[in-house]
């Protein structure tokens, strides 16, 4: 059966963040906000003194299998500092592609079709010499056959906090819109508290004119 390698990410992974970057945009109704480019990822996240970091959730075959390992998720973290605490990290994005979703029978992926394909034709290598080259290099072609959820978003998760502890973080912190219910509740479900519930907290950012104005350029 395939397996699930949560890793750091490379900087050759940066097309396929990108990618997921814009899916997961599309997905909380904000596209029209992502202005990042492969080139940006490339140089903040892996140059001398990197602005973010970032795991990235691949799909490998078990042995024997012939085809390639694929990108289905990932989560990008970087530091903060609390006046209260400390060391903090913070989770600003996370995302598993629909098909990987979930813990339970759907990650074979009712919803999905590009992984069905090896249900609906005969697995033979000269079918897999003919897939195998579009599956390199677009992460929408991903031909493996899950046989159970594997709760990727949850290993994730797990993963950051384990950075964050070794990096004598106490907090770890993330935003989510507030509609978004199935991301709070797996939050809530792995022992995050909300903030805004809690402690009536507010999310607040400058940017554009705004951040001219405030600087005088
Ligand atoms: N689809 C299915 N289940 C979801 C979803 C979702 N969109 N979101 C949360 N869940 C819940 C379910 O209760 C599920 O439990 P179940 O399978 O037993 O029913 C459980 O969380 C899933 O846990 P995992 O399998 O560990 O997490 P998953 O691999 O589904 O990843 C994630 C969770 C990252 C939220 C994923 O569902 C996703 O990418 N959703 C769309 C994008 C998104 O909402 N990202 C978070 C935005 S906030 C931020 O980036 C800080």
């Amino acid at each position: 059966m395939a397996s699930v390698l949560i890793r750091e990410a490379k900087e050759g992974d940066c097309g396929n963040i990108l990618r997921m970057i814009r899916e997961l945009a599309e997905y909380e109704k904000l596209s029209d906000q992502v202005k990042i480019s492969e080139e940006a990822l490339r140089a903040d996240g892996f140059g001398e003194n990197p602005f973010f970091h970032c795991l990235v959730a691949e799909i490998l075959p078990a042995p024997g299998e012939p085809q390639g390992s694929c990108m289905v998720g990932y989560g990008l973290y970087y530091f903060i500092y609390s006046t209260w605490t400390g060391r903090n990290i913070y989770l600003e994005d996370i995302y598993v592609k629909p098909e990987y979703r979930g813990t339970g029978q759907d990650w074979g992926g009712k919803k999905s079709s590009p992984h069905r394909l090896p249900h609906l034709l005969p697995l033979n290598r000269s079918l897999w010499s003919f897939l195998i080259p579009f599956s390199s290099d677009n992460p929408s072609f991903c031909f493996f056959l899950p046989t159970s959820g594997q709760g990727i978003g949850s290993k994730i998760i797990k993963k950051v906090a384990e950075v964050a502890l070794d990096k004598g973080c106490s907090q770890f912190r993330l935003a989510v819109l507030d509609w978004n219910k199935k991301a709070m509740d797996l939050y809530k479900a792995l022992g995050a508290r909300d903030l805004t519930e809690a402690e009536g907290w507010h999310s607040f950012r400058f940017e554009g004119e705004a951040m001219r104005e405030l600087a005088g350029k």
